[in-house]
């Protein structure tokens, strides 16, 4: 409960709604996350997003390792029920984001060097096709498939980080489409 509280601290819509009397939701992909912010606000509001959602990931990960230790169980459960709450916040109509910032912001705590990879793979992907979600995508399926082959994970921790990589990648599910259709916005573009 307390992971999904924090992880709808949703950084693209309290700054749309309370600084700048918007609704992020409104605008461009109808996203509430960096890339949207980015595209509809600019560079810096975009990168103040990214490090809200980050590190609300980063913070939940550190309050429930002060809460329950280091039951591996609980931390990957409350990573999940965190990006839940990122996804589908309940005062938003639980219309929210798809995760990825606070999903890198879980992982940095549970798996620093796994997600350091991912990330790396982000960027490299983003750079060269120019499209977020695509790196997004790609994030996902490679930090799922980092911590399960490099950590020594239980069953349901295992089941959680799959959990969190499905989830992220079924939120692209529009992504996917424009994709396939040729019609999804590249980085840098307005629309
Ligand atoms: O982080 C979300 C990104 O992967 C896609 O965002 O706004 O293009 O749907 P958007």
């Amino acid at each position: 409960m307390i992971a999904y509280l924090i992880g709808s601290i949703s950084g693209s819509y309290i700054i749309s709604k309370f600084f700048l009397h918007d609704d992020i939701r409104q605008h461009g992909s109808g996203n509430a996350g960096t890339t949207n912010a980015m595209r509809t606000y600019g560079k810096k509001i975009g990168a103040l997003t990214f490090l809200i959602d980050f590190f609300k990931g980063v913070f939940g990960m550190l309050v429930v390792q002060a809460l329950v230790g280091e039951s591996q169980d609980l931390l990957y459960i409350s990573a999940l029920a965190l990006v839940v709450g990122h996804d589908f916040p309940f005062y938003m109509n639980f219309k929210g984001g798809k995760g990825v910032a606070s999903t890198i912001g879980c992982f940095s705590v549970l798996g620093f060097v796994y997600d350091l990879i991912a990330v790396c793979l982000w960027n490299a992907v983003a750079w060269t096709t120019k499209y977020a979600s695509l790196a997004s995508i790609v994030y996902y399926l490679a930090v799922a498939m980092l911590f399960i082959v490099g950590k020594n994970l239980s069953l349901l921790s295992a089941f959680m980080v799959i959990a969190i990589s499905l989830l992220g990648i079924l939120r692209h599910h529009q992504n996917i489409r424009r994709l396939l259709n040729h019609t999804e916005s590249k980085i840098g573009e307005k629309k």
